[in-house]
């Protein structure tokens, strides 16, 4: 993946969040998907933040990723309450649907799947969530129809890409 206008974005994302390390992080990350390695240098000279702080805050936090994910992150409870509830058969056939692990990102670039041990919200589990949205109550039809609905999306902006080239 090219990365691009990194100074650029920087810039944008320190001017929007004043110098509060994490938000810029935040927002450099929705950006790209993940934190490229190209931005740590311009991070730390423009934030003036020694680089092993910059790195320090981008390591510590989960929620930060120093790696390309797909476009579409799946992220599948395996707490102890969504586990009893049949979340780990959720893993497993979406990971065998989508042929990666948890952890991983399909060779296209288009799904993430990852796991977590809670979402806090465990009454209405077994529970996934989509780029961010709680999808209750799962089950594996449910969690393949919504992968099926990630899938119909893709391909139409897929062909609507062609059509414009
Ligand atoms: S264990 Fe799954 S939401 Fe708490």
């Amino acid at each position: 993946m090219e990365i691009n206008n990194v100074a650029e974005v920087v810039d944008d994302c320190i001017q929007k969040n004043g110098n509060s390390l994490i938000p810029v992080l935040q927002d450099i990350q929705s950006h790209y998907n993940y934190l490229p390695e190209e931005i740590f240098d311009e991070v730390s000279q423009k934030m003036n933040i020694p680089l092993i702080d910059v790195y320090g805050v981008a390591t510590f936090y989960k929620s930060f990723s120093l790696t390309p994910k797909g476009k579409h992150i799946i992220t599948v409870c395996v707490g102890t309450a969504c586990h009893v509830r049949g979340g780990q058969r959720i893993v497993d056939k979406i990971s065998r649907e989508l042929g990666i692990e948890p952890g991983e990102t399909t060779p296209d670039m288009n799904f993430t799947l990852e796991t977590v041990n809670c979402l806090g919200c465990c009454a209405i589990g077994p529970i996934i969530m989509v780029d961010g949205e709680y999808h209750g109550q799962m089950t594996i039809q449910k969690a393949i129809s919504l992968l099926n609905e990630f899938r119909t999306k893709l391909k139409k902006e897929e062909e609507n890409d062609t059509s414009k080239s």
